[in-house]
């Protein structure tokens, strides 16, 4: 082929792609930036009608009914293509009209938090330049971003300048993170074996992590999937504040040890999902310290505490740890995903480096070029940090930590609220924002508070004007807010516990 038939093909090529695409790839190309720009309109558009047509943060529609919508579209529908405003309608009707709203005031269901209108902002950049942070070469200034960022926390966690971390996708991958570092730690300290190279020793089914009976199950999760087993988890029971018990925790590394099983990492958490409670940091570390063994906090959910001025003693020996996991979709308001896994010595970063020539040779390395990859389980990567860049940039530490000091006095006022009325069973003072609770008006009928409060946090959800939730607690049923929200008033919180009663007093008519 000559250069005029190759030239003459490329043309055709390129008129073929761009009237099938029609703009579709987005390019510097007029038609790519047109359809950008109009797309990107619409969308917001049908955004923000959503937000003003709803009043409350579900509509109650049942599985039924979304299901059917789903049913009906084919595979073979997929042959056919459609106008951008033929897909936003049809997506009203199967997702936006009833999606769960987690920024209305009367959310205060799960770990959910609303999001903040800057990081929506830096979404638009990080989705449409789409930069992978594994490497510099695919991410160049968002390197450099992450790497503030990660210092950043680092300060705020109070770790050495030795130390070092990555942006994650959640907080279940940062715990594996601390786990798998915890483990290989003891492998390479007390076996003759490189974990990364020959994997696991025949003792590694006797190795025992500690945590509290209330932590998060991604711990057990975690362990399996590293090989370790379940049963590797050494559930410690916790206080009557829902805290590690420190004394049990002591005792249970003893009897560990004594029936032969191998002590390797504790983890204490600072914010457990359901109470919000924070295990004793400080007295861990020092078992930690006493026993030789690896400290990973979760926090997670408690993370957001560091920066407010007010709450930050309640994290007091999170400086202590070996590693830490802090979830910036939970109190830094971020949109999911954006978490981090923190640890306090760079070289920690070996047990899990790898060198991949087509992407992060050694030579790379020893030129000095930034390449995150190595520190992370992932490979291709979000650029999530922007969202905590444009975050901090716009509305800064001070007006950020007062979004969770605000949760915190409503899950306060809700404590005191429960606490004056003899309708409600409270079990704890909330720590953080959350709060668990449970609706207990006719201690001398025969009615099971478990069916009571299940009932009740059905209805709750099936009518749509508030979404609460539920846990057990030593087997039986209680109800839970987590309050992030700072919109959410006092008022919206009366208004829920009215429901909880309007629901509770309908069951106990019927039963
Ligand atoms: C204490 C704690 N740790 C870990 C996780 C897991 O985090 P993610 O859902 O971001 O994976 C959660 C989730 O709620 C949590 O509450």
């Amino acid at each position: 082929m000559n250069i005029l038939e190759q030239t003459k093909q490329d043309v055709n090529h390129k008129l073929v792609l761009v009237d099938h695409a029609n703009g579709h790839i987005f390019s510097n190309e007029k038609d790519g930036i047109t359809n950008y720009e109009n797309s990107m309109k619409k969308a917001i558009h049908a955004i923000t009608n959503t937000l003003k047509e709803r009043k409350t943060p579900f509509t109650g529609k049942s599985i039924e009914a979304l299901k059917d919508r789903f049913e009906r579209i084919k595979f073979e529908h997929f042959e056919e293509t459609h106008s951008l405003e033929y897909v936003i309608e049809e997506l009203k009707e199967l997702y936006l009209d009833d999606c769960v709203h987690f920024h209305h005031p009367k959310y205060i269901a799960h770990l959910n938090c609303p999001i903040l209108t800057p990081t929506l902002v830096a979404e638009a950049f990080i989705s449409s330049l789409n930069s992978s942070m594994d490497t510099w070469d695919q991410s160049t200034g968002g390197t450099f971003i992450e790497l503030k960022l990660i210092d950043w926390t680092l300060d705020i966690l109070g770790y050495p300048k030795s130390g070092d971390g990555i942006f994650t996708s959640g907080g279940t991958q940062s715990n594996m993170m601390g786990l798998l570092l915890a483990r290989d730690h003891y492998i390479k300290n007390n076996y003759a074996i490189d974990p990364k190279m020959d994997g696991l020793p025949a003792d590694a089914s006797k190795f025992r992590v500690f945590c509290s009976e209330v932590s998060h199950f991604s711990l057990k999760k975690n362990l399996s999937l590293l090989g370790l087993g379940q049963n590797a988890v050494i559930p410690v029971s916790v206080d009557v504040d829902f805290k590690m018990d420190i004394k049990k925790l002591e005792l249970a590394i003893e009897e560990q040890k004594q029936v032969g099983n191998i002590p390797i990492a504790i983890v204490g958490t600072a914010g457990t999902t359901d109470f919000g409670s924070i295990d004793p940091l400080i007295a861990i570390s020092a078992l930690a310290k006493q026993n030789n063994l690896w400290f990973h906090v979760d926090a997670a959910y408690g993370g957001g505490l560091l920066i407010s001025k007010k709450h930050r003693h309640k994290l007091k020996g999170i400086e202590l740890s070996d590693s830490a996991t802090i979830d910036y979709h939970k109190t830094f308001y971020q949109p999911v995903s954006s978490s981090g896994f923190f640890m306090r010595n760079k070289s920690f970063v070996d047990y899990i480096k790898y060198h991949a020539d087509y992407l992060n040779s050694k030579e790379q390395d020893e030129e000095g070029i930034p390449n995150m990859v190595k520190k992370s389980i992932q490979t291709t990567r979000r650029f999530d940090a922007l969202k905590l860049w444009f975050t901090l940039r716009i509305i800064g530490i001070q007006g950020l930590s007062s979004y969770l000091e605000k949760a915190i006095e409503n899950a306060q006022f809700t404590a005191e609220y429960l606490k004056k009325r003899d309708d409600f069973e409270i079990i704890h003072q909330p720590e953080i924002s959350a709060i668990v609770f449970r609706y207990t008006p006719y201690s001398d009928l025969d009615i099971s508070y478990c069916n009571l409060n299940s009932h009740i946090r059905k209805a709750v959800f099936n009518e749509g004007k508030a979404i609460i939730t539920s846990t057990k607690v030593r087997e039986e049923v209680f109800l839970k807010f987590t309050l992030l929200n700072p919109l959410t008033t006092t008022k919206d919180i009366e208004e829920v516990i009215d429901l909880i009663v309007f629901h509770g007093q309908q069951y106990s008519l019927k039963n």
